[in-house]
């Protein structure tokens, strides 16, 4: 298995690009088996997950092409049974239940697996795709959705710990092959959501609302083919401005939409850093001395549970008490044990972490739990003295396009170390 080894202390300056969206992606390619035409798809990032995505669509009899970042995906003709071994690594795997029942009117694809951050349950998709007439059955370690025909409904989407991104994902696929009109009440307005409703009107769907609490979905009788780009990562980009702020001499994110970043980019306001914007730039830079912070995961436009570990690690050498609640998966706190090894002062009381700020952290041997946790890690060992020895960066291949890479470029110094 690989490592990575950082050699902290080393400030980082320059500027890198960011890649394409992997939660756009993701639906975004699963989208794709609702037409027997093709679909083309640009900056589709190259990550162990998107070719999970991909693996998933050719068991399922899609044609798939893929050149950089340009993917086409033609399914001509699909199965509707998605086995454990072809789904098991990732847990978004879920999102082909949407579009093959829209397709199909049926779809079996095994429970999904994934991410460890907490119990992770697919109920709120269940409970749209019965309101639109499916019958859903639990057996076998398989989820079996099926309905002679789909028809519009009411469906409120939100749960217990707010609206669920691929829950909304996965009913609104479903509901645009759907007879009639369908409302999601409480959906996600992630701007995932919204790149994956533009690209289903782009096939022919009826979709308005995207990007509020209420989708209004009226149901065509098929799609057809269509070509899109994907939107830049914010979680990537968030990422990379927190880099910034951890050891930055002033670094510059290229190809980001700054409004989808704007929580982190105001929490890193508050912590003291100025940020500079263009349309599609954003700077970080270090302004005097880095004050802590409180602050909660929301839904979006909230600040975003994928970036509440990589604050974490800022935040662990941020002078004073900071406080981070996290409010959307309640126990996503792996990296602090990892993060505690390397010296940083972190009390858990439930959901709410209570960090002290050290004067700096110490190089160690940690294990990557999660994909966002093991960006903390990265991040925690760029400030920290000494060799810090990340293990198990399988997690961070699945969502970080050349991460190691691209901190070079900024001047880390950052080694993958192939086993
Ligand atoms: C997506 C993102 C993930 C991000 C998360 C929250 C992708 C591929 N993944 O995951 O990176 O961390 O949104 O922004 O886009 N819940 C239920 N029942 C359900 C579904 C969800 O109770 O049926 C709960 C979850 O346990 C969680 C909350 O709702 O507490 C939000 O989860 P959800 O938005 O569904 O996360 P994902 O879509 O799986």
């Amino acid at each position: 298995m690989d490592k990575i080894l950082i050699h902290g202390g080393h400030p980082l300056s320059g500027s890198i690009k960011i890649s394409g969206s992997k939660n756009s992606a993701l639906p975004i390619l699963a989208a794709t088996l609702l037409t027997r035409e093709p679909c083309i798809l640009r900056r589709v990032p190259d990550l162990s997950d998107t070719h999970y995505m991909l693996q998933i669509l050719m068991h399922l009899g899609a044609q798939v092409e893929r050149a950089s970042g340009t993917v086409s995906v033609t399914a001509e003709k699909v199965e509707s049974i998605a086995p454990y071994e072809v789904v098991r690594k990732m847990r978004a795997s879920v999102c082909v239940l949407g579009p093959l029942l829209g397709r199909c009117k049926e779809a079996t694809v095994s429970m999904p697996g994934g991410c460890i951050i907490g119990d992770r349950p697919i109920d709120l998709h269940l409970k749209g795709f019965e309101a639109l007439g499916a019958a859903v059955r639990v057996e076998g370690g398989n989820v079996k959705v099926f309905a002679p025909k789909l028809v519009g409904a009411v469906i409120n989407l939100r749960g217990k710990f707010g609206p669920t991104v691929l829950g909304t994902d996965n009913v609104m696929m479903a509901a645009v092959l759907a007879e009639g009109t369908t409302v999601i009440e409480g959906a996600a307005q992630e701007p995932e959501v919204v790149d994956l409703a533009n690209f289903l009107n782009k096939m022919g769907a009826k979709i308005e609302g995207a990007g509020t609490r209420r989708l209004i979905i009226e149901g065509v009788a098929e799609l057809h083919g269509a070509e899109h780009d994907i939107i830049p990562d914010r979680i990537e980009a968030g990422t990379f401005l927190v880099a910034g702020a951890i050891c930055g001499n002033g670094i510059t994110i290229k190809r980001v939409v700054p409004e989808h970043v704007k929580a982190v980019t105001s929490a890193l306001s508050s912590c003291g850093f100025r940020i500079e914007s263009t349309p599609d730039t954003i700077t970080v830079s270090p302004n005097g001395a880095a004050k802590p912070l409180e602050l909660a995961t929301e839904p979006y436009p909230g600040f975003p549970t994928d970036m509440q570990a990589q604050m974490c690690a800022l935040l662990s050498t941020t002078p004073g008490i900071s406080v981070i609640t996290e409010n959307v998966f309640p126990q996503r706190y792996m990296h602090v044990a990892e993060l505690k090894r390397m010296g940083a002062q972190v009390q858990l009381e439930g959901a709410t972490a209570i960090i002290q700020g050290v004067d700096h952290l110490l190089g160690a041997p940690v294990m990557a739990s999660d994909l966002r946790a093991s960006a903390a890690l990265v991040l925690a060992g760029l400030k920290a003295k000494g060799t810090t020895e990340v293990g198990r960066v399988y997690h961070i291949d699945r969502g970080y396009e050349h991460l190691d890479e691209k901190l070079s470029e900024l001047g880390a110094h950052i080694e993958r170390v192939k086993n």
